[in-house]
């Protein structure tokens, strides 16, 4: 295993073809979805093609999310991390985009917020990145209260495609 880094709990690697099952399991129920703004995924098909555009983003940019490994048991859990977004979303263009997923089981388990602590201590530390952004329905509540946790700042609201966005900012 290609591992970027560990925690007490946790690896993080790059994500691979063969992550393909889990990231069905996780990307087609409806709960993880909930606050997602889109609707789960019917078709393993999409959960390819989802791997093969981060894996295209690694080589692109050098950067995307990062599987989640529990280390006692060896499973894919979920993902974090970063996308190098190019496109403009309210005033930003070229940022790093956190987002993050855990397959419904890991959920509380205080997993995704001991991932993506080490994710952004590496990309401030180790890859040199000066500001992360986050957005998320106004309705996620969970995900905002992650976002606390993790050190970001609610900067502004908005409506995206008809959906009220609330957007968070952290610098190094
Ligand atoms: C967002 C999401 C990843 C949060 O997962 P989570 O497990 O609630 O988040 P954390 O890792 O921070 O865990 C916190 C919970 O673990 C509990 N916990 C248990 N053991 C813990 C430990 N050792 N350390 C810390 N927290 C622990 C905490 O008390 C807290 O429980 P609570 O939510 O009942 O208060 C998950 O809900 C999810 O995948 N949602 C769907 C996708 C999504 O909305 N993503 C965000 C938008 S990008």
């Amino acid at each position: 295993m290609n591992i970027i880094l560990e925690t007490d709990r946790l690896y993080l690697r790059e994500i691979l073809p063969s992550d393909d099952e889990k990231m069905f399991e996780m990307d087609s129920d409806p709960e993880v979805y909930k606050f997602l703004g889109r609707k789960p995924i019917r078709d393993i098909d999409q959960s390819r093609k989802m791997i093969k555009n981060i894996i295209q983003q690694y080589k692109d940019n050098g950067i995307g999310r990062w599987a989640i490994i529990e280390k006692n048991s060896n499973n894919f859990i979920g993902w974090t991390g970063f996308k190098f977004e190019k496109e403009e979303l309210n005033g930003n263009s070229n940022y790093y985009d956190l987002r993050f997923r855990l397959l419904r089981k890991y959920w509380g388990k205080g997993y995704i917020t001991e991932a993506t602590k080490a994710a952004i201590a590496y990309a401030f530390e180790k890859l040199d990145i000066k500001e992360i952004c986050s957005m998320t329905l106004v309705s996620n509540e969970k995900s905002q209260q992650v976002l606390h946790k993790l050190g970001f700042s609610l900067t502004e609201k908005f409506t995206y495609q008809g959906d009220e966005i609330t957007w968070y900012k952290r610098s190094r």
